[in-house]
């Protein structure tokens, strides 16, 4: 149930039809959730295939939100990926 999904791995669900998302060191697949999120489409869309948790948290979200969140989780991001000191870097 705990899948390690590397961040590369990430990058390539980066679409509405396809988007995953990475906060806090989770892998949530949001693509069912897209159309639901009452902060609407593009605020996932503008996270989608890469760590969204800065944006997430700055949102305030509620104790329902992070409830709700737990139905997404499909595994947590590969060791290697966690604590790197960025996710833009690069391409
Ligand atoms: C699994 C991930 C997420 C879930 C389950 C979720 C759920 C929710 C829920 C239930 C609300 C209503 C307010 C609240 O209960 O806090 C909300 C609002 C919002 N969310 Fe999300 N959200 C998620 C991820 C994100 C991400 C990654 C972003 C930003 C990139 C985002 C941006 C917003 C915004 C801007 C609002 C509106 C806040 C407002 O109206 O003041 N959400 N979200």
């Amino acid at each position: 149930m705990s899948k390690e999904i590397s961040l590369a791995e990430v990058k390539k669900h980066n679409k509405s039809e396809d988007l995953w998302v990475v906060i806090e060191d989770k892998v949530y697949d949001l693509t069912k959730f897209l159309h639901e999120h009452p902060g609407g489409e593009d605020s996932l869309i503008s996270v989608a295939g890469r760590n969204g948790t800065r944006e997430f948290v700055d949102v305030g979200h509620s104790q329902e939100a992070r409830e709700i969140m737990k139905k997404f989780l499909i595994g947590n991001l590969a060791a290697s990926d966690i604590k790197k000191p960025s996710v833009g870097g690069g391409k």
